[in-house]
């Protein structure tokens, strides 16, 4: 997303709102790109679903865009005995598959043999546990037949494996940089990927930062938040800071309120022991709903630097008041028009009391937001899908149209759709049509697909690539992730009161009634989920 480290601006990528001409026809090699540095990319978890379904695409699209190195090579780990020909296979069969389906966005059509036949080429399948000390010493014989070589360890495995695998690296010595500087070389970068949940609490995540960092350094480490992967919301800076209609607005005087959805239709897709661990608020609001708020509210940075950006990114999520049970709102989907009910999952518990749903009432207390609530909500199984941010600016005095037929002005809202709807819209006023002065509410909508052509995209391309070039703009920093924690620990930890309630909403609704009332105690009302644009009159 950002310049990277000695690359001049004008090399990096370019966010797409600087293409300002009309539609263009057909993707091409991103402008000025150059292909990534030469590393070994390992991956713990080669047999796991994001490994299949997530990585393996990303890389493929970065190979039809060029942008790998030929020196790259990429060892699977994974416990059980396979042969390196059948993970490919596998990973092959699973490409085509993405390929056919027209619902994902991996959006290959057919698949292009070249570019499978160069990432195949490079494939290298491991066997190995993630906590035992063979393992590692087996990696550091194949790593160490090119000294000096960089090196990511991607860790697609789930959490409790986060440590060990750290600890592994670091006491076998695999996390040294620099090794093997001279005779041509400058010594290779050795870089820890850690898919998110990180932690499950302040407590949690902080252990997990003091273990990590007593084998690597900060610099190393690259903390994923996959909605950062997604260009729609690497567009919300870009809308703020590349216009300037929006910049002079954005703040308390004029903004009345925001609001932050992910709605999501499907339920837990097989995944009830996990989501029963975990719940809708801790796996939605203190990452992915955090890091919309983030962008959302953080002040222009000087630069497009990481560190630039994600001081004024910190700034916001230590800014964020701590919620407490009042800010909050759970809910559990039950049977309805969209399914079974989520105690009828498998592995889920038939008394289960873990939450599908979550909103908040989030405040950030600086100069810009005090007094703005920004309101959050995520879920499963509700009546729509939709990730979106909705800006609604303060209303206008009445006094001019206090003698017209005109009862209320219908507020503006600027809307930013990250997914399924990829765009951006306005809510405004116009006089409609005829002799008496009557106000219509109407909508100004800009969609990515009629002005760019559609580029495939699973959201981790850009992640691996800024890793292997070191950017570490989209990742998160140790310290936001415990600030964003803290925000949320007496929701999680409450001192008093106890757990906070959880009410049940149908599957394929709009949620629960209450979360309605948190908002309507503010004389506030969510955006419809199901409702797409303002009716035609
Ligand atoms: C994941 C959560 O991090 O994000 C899932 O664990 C959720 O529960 C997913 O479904 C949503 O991501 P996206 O990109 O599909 O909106």
């Amino acid at each position: 997303m950002s310049t990277t480290p000695n690359t001049p601006a004008s090399a990096s990528r370019e966010p797409s709102c600087k293409v300002s001409a009309g539609p263009h026809d057909a993707p091409s090699s991103p402008a000025g790109k150059r292909p990534a540095p030469p590393c070994t990319l390992v991956i713990f978890g080669a047999g796991g679903d994001l490994t299949k379904r997530l990585l393996m695409p990303a890389l493929y699209n970065l190979a039809v865009d060029g942008l790998l190195d030929d020196g790259m090579k990429i060892i699977g780990v994974n416990h059980g005995e396979r042969e390196t020909s059948v993970w490919r296979e596998d990973l092959h069969k699973s490409l085509q598959q993405f390929a056919a389906d027209k619902a994902s966005t991996f959006h290959a059509g057919k698949l292009d043999d070249k570019a499978w036949n160069w990432v195949a080429q490079r494939l290298e399948y491991m066997a190995g546990e993630f906590e035992t000390d063979d393992t590692f010493a087996k990696l550091k014989q194949k790593l160490d037949q090119s000294p000096g070589g960089n090196v990511i360890f991607y860790l697609a495995v789930t959490a409790r494996f986060f440590k060990p695998i750290v600890e592994h690296l670091g006491k076998a010595g695999l996390l040294k940089e620099g090794e093997g500087a001279g005779e041509g070389n400058t010594g290779g970068f050795r870089r820890i990927v850690i898919e998110k949940p990180f932690g499950t609490d302040l407590a949690s995540a902080r252990d997990l930062n003091a273990h990590i960092l007593s084998y690597a350094d900060e610099s190393q480490v690259y903390r994923i938040d996959h909605f950062l992967g997604k260009d729609t919301v690497q567009s919300i800076l870009a809308v703020r800071f590349a216009n300037a209609l929006f910049e002079p607005i954005w703040r308390r005087e004029y903004i009345d309120s925001v609001q932050i959805t992910a709605a999501e239709t499907i339920g837990v897709e097989g995944r009830g022991k996990f989501y029963e661990q975990t719940g809708a608020f801790r796996d939605m609001l203190p990452n992915h709903l955090f890091q919309l708020l983030g962008m959302v509210a953080m002040e222009p940075p000087n630069s497009f630097d990481a560190e630039a950006v994600r001081d004024k990114k910190a700034e916001i999520s230590d800014a964020i008041q701590p919620l407490t049970a009042d800010d909050v709102v759970f809910g559990q989907y039950e049977k309805g028009p969209a399914g079974i009910g989520y105690r009828e999952e498998p592995d889920v518990a038939p008394d289960s009391t873990t939450e599908t749903y979550a909103a908040a009432r989030v405040y950030v207390e600086n100069w810009r937001w005090a007094g703005v609530p920004f309101y959050l909500r995520t879920g499963k199984r509700l009546a729509a899908r939709r990730t979106e941010i909705s800006v609604q600016l303060k209303p206008v005095p009445f006094r001019l149209f206090r003698d017209t037929p005109v009862d209320a002005l219908t507020p503006n809202v600027l809307t930013l759709r990250i997914d399924p709807a990829h765009g951006t819209s306005f809510d405004f006023n116009v006089k409609t049509p005829g002799p008496v002065m009557q106000i219509g509410a109407v909508q100004s909508s800009f969609d990515y697909a009629d002005f760019f052509a559609e580029r495939a995209n699973v959201g981790y391309e850009t992640l691996l690539y800024d890793c292997m070039l070191g950017d570490e703009t989209l990742f998160q920093r140790a310290d936001s992730i415990e600030t964003s924690w803290c925000a949320v620990d007496d929701v999680l930890h409450p001192k008093t009161g106890g757990a906070i309630p959880v009410h049940g909403y149908a599957a394929g609704s709009e949620g629960p009634a209450e979360a309605d009332a948190l908002l309507a105690r503010d004389g506030h009302s969510w955006r419809p989920l199901k409702q797409d644009a303002v009716e035609k009159k």
